[in-house]
This record gives structure tokens, C-alpha cells and sequence, in this order.
């Protein structure tokens, strides 16, 4: 979606933002929504930038924050995408929409698709997290279990879209999922006083969440809200499907397709994506990196952000943390960059892989003393003992 960049720098002062609602809908000059009427929400808050000193100290980094996208509607980022892609379908007079998933995409376009009354019907894979499967059903969308991951969703939606005439909401084939997407890079820098952090760290699945916010500071730059600088981005994907991270080693322009793509990082499993192009474009001109963290290292890091900084992240989220300190320690990072780390869902959507045990307590007996006053469960001296070495692709 292209915008008349010059007419908004002419006639729209930042200030106008402030007497709006803090939602995604603030930025409506640079979304592409004819009329406010079509609007479909359910109350898109602007997330928290939240300080993580306490993480920061075991990362090595004096500036950390987490961008805590678990608080949308749905519980992830793809809320964005799902208002905008929702509403402007309705704009569009679409009845009945399709895509496929890696879970959460589904979940926000069955919700979104519930309150505009349009018909929705979901493919993923059979190994999405249970809450993801069921929630998306209980919208009322149609959610069809495959065999195989996003990619073999995408070949059955094709078909029926090709066949029964719906509009096709995969990635990147409608052009406005990535317009509601791009709102994370808006807010983030309106939220930093209208600049950039040095370096953004983002969990890479399709990539649109990157690519929308490599495409939201230019419009910010072109329209004259932010100087024209780009943070570092960096990809971050699980060791068990990380086709990005494999091409950017290798330099080259676009990803091969990763066979057998395994990870408790569900919206990680995509095994080749279609912009995967514009994703390796970012990270190069952004001076950027791409990273594999494994799904231990995941799990144990769930545990870590949730009893430094009290946020039940996403093994997506906890994947880019990991990912932080694997560059801190390499040397990638220095402890004085200011450093965003997009937590990109809740962790209540992925229960199978939250750490946190309780324990026993028989009847009749007493709680112990030491109990409020337990050592750290996690850290990651102790993960990274058990795991010495650098992370490996397979
Ligand atoms: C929680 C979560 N984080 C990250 C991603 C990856 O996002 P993108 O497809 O924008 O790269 C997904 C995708 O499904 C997801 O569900």
C-alpha cells in the first residue's frame, strides 16, 4: 500500500495524534481504511513498552525493554493485522474469507471475522497449542486439523479459494494484514518520543511483523515524525526451522524451504515465507542479524522473563530474549544499546510449554518457611551450563 506521504507531511501535525484514543486506529492517516464506519475492533490498545532491568542485568544490557504485544485482543500481535485485514474486507463487502495458519493468525481473523458477521475458515497444522485450536473454533470459524505445517494448510486453501470464490487471507496475499502490522513500529516510536531503539529483535515466522515495521519508519521518515534512521533488526527463529537465519548465513536472497520444521514456537513454523526476501532485505540494510535459539533454551527462558519482570511470555517472545543474550555474549550487542524485544503473544495460549511446576503439599502438612523466600528458579548460568556451547542448525 502506497500513501500520499508528501500530503500528510503538508497536512497532518503529529499533534493531531494526541487527541486520539491510544489504538491503532490514532495512525488512520496511514492505514487504508476508506471510512471510519467499516471499522471493526475490539479495542486495539496501544501496548505496553515495558523497562526489564532485572532481565537486562542476566542479558548484560543497561537499556532492555519488552514490547508486550500478549495484551491485544486474541493475546498476540496478529490482532493488528486481523483488525485492519478484517475491517478493510468488510470495506470490500467479503462474505466469506480463508486462510492458513500457523495458529495465532487464525485465532485473531476468527475473532475479527465474528464481529463484522463475515464467514471464516481456518487451516493449521494438527500440532498447534490446544488453547490456539480450540479458541479459534469457539469464533465460530470453521478450523480444519492437517497433517504438516503452514505450508501444507496454504496448498488446501488455495484450492477452495480458487474453487468457491472466497477472499484469500493468507500472508501477503491481501495487502493489509502488513498495514495493521506495521502499527507496532509506529507505536514504538511514538512511545520513545518519536525515534527508533538501535536494535529491535523480532521472532521470524512469515516475517510480516518485521517487514511492517522495516515499511513504518519509512513512512514515519518520509512524512517527518521520525529522522530517517532504521534500528538493527533482527530475525530470531527456533533451531528446529530457521530458514531465514540459514540464507542470511549464506548470503543469499531468499530461503530454501525447511523440511521436518519442529518447534514449541508455533508461529516460528514456517518453513519458507513468501517475503522472506523482503525480511533478508531488512536485516541487510538495517545493518541486522538473523539467530537460531533452541526450544530448551525457549522454554527456560519463559521461566527467566517471568520471574525477572513478572511477563508470561510466548515461546516466540522468550525465543527473541534468548536471542538477545546469544548476541550479547557474542559480542553482537553492546550492554549500552537500547534494545526492544517484542514479546509477541501471551504465554497463557501455550500451556504445554510453560516451565513452572507446583508442588505437592500433603494434607495435614505444613508449608515450609523457605518457601517465600525461594532461590532464583530460573537463570541462565544454570540453563547454559546444562547446554555449553553455541546453538547449532541442524
Ligand atoms: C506469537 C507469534 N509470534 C511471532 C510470529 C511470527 O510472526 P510473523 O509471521 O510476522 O513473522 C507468529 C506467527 O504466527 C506468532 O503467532
Amino acid at each position: 500500500m502506497r500513501y500520499d506521504l508528501e500530503g500528510i507531511r503538508r497536512s497532518v501535525p503529529k499533534a493531531v495524534l494526541y487527541a486520539r484514543q491510544p489504538t491503532l486506529w490514532r495512525y488512520r492517516e496511514l492505514l487504508p481504511l476508506e471510512s471510519p464506519d467499516d471499522i471493526v475492533t475490539l479495542g486495539e490498545s496501544a501496548t505496553p513498552l515495558i523497562e526489564a532491568p532485572t532481565l537486562g542485568e542476566q542479558v548484560g544490557l543497561h537499556k532492555l525493554f519488552i514490547k508486550d504485544e500478549g495484551l491485544l485482543p486474541t493475546g498476540t500481535f496478529k490482532a493488528r493485522g486481523a483488525a485492519v485485514g478484517v475491517s478493510r474486507a468488510r470495506e470490500l463487502e467479503v462474505t466469506a474469507l480463508a486462510l492458513p495458519t500457523a495458529g495465532n493468525a487464525g485465532a485473531a481473523w476468527a475473532a475479527y471475522g465474528a464481529r463484522a458477521g463475515i464467514g471464516v475458515v481456518v487451516v493449521m497444522p494438527r500440532d498447534t497449542p490446544e488453547v490456539i485450536r480450540r479458541e479459534t473454533a469457539t469464533y465460530g470459524a470453521r478450523v480444519f486439523l492437517i497433517d504438516g505445517s503452514i505450508a501444507d494448510a496454504a496448498t488446501a486453501v488455495r484450492e477452495a479459494v480458487a474453487e468457491y470464490g472466497w477472499y484469500d487471507a493468507s500472508t501477503l496475499r491481501e495487502p493489509y494484514r502488513i498495514e495493521g502490522k506495521k502499527t507496532m513500529g509506529f507505536e514504538l516510536a511514538e512511545q520513545l518520543g518519536w525515534r527508533v531503539p538501535d536494535v529491535i529483535v523480532y521472532p521470524t515466522g512469515g516475517g510480516v511483523g518485521l517487514i511492517g515495521m522495516w515499511k513504518a519508519f519509512q513512512e514515519l521518515a518520509a512524512i517527518g515524525w521520525i529522522e530517517a534512521k532504521l534500528p538493527r533488526f533482527v530475525s530470531v527463529q527456533s533451531t528446529g526451522c530457521a530458514p531465514i537465519v540459514k540464507a542470511f548465513a549464506e548470503g543469499k536472497d531468499e530461503s530454501e524451504p525447511w523440511l521436518e520444521p519442529r518447534t514449541i514456537a508455533a508461529g516460528l513454523r514456517v518453513p519458507k515465507a513468501l517475503g522472506d526476501f523482503l525480511v533478508l532485505r531488512a536485516l541487510r540494510e538495517s545493518n541486522g542479524t538473523a539467530i537460531a535459539v533452541d526450544d530448551d533454551e525457549i522454554r527456560d527462558t519463559i521461566g527467566l522473563i517471568a520471574t525477572d519482570e513478572g511477563v508470561l511470555a510466548c515461546p516466540e517472545g522468550a525465543a527473541a530474549v534468548a536471542a538477545a543474550y546469544r548476541l550479547r555474549q557474542r559480542g553482537w550487542l553492546e550492554e549500552h544499546d537500547e534494545v526492544v524485544v517484542f514479546n509477541t503473544g501471551s504465554g497463557l495460549k501455550y500451556g504445554e510449554a510453560l516451565p513452572g511446576e507446583p508442588e505437592e503439599l500433603a494434607s495435614g502438612a505444613k508449608i515450609p518457611r523457605a518457601a517465600a523466600t525461594s532461590e532464583e528458579p530460573f537463570s541462565y548460568e544454570r540453563a547454559f551450563q546444562v547446554r555449553a556451547g553455541e546453538v547449532r542448525l541442524n
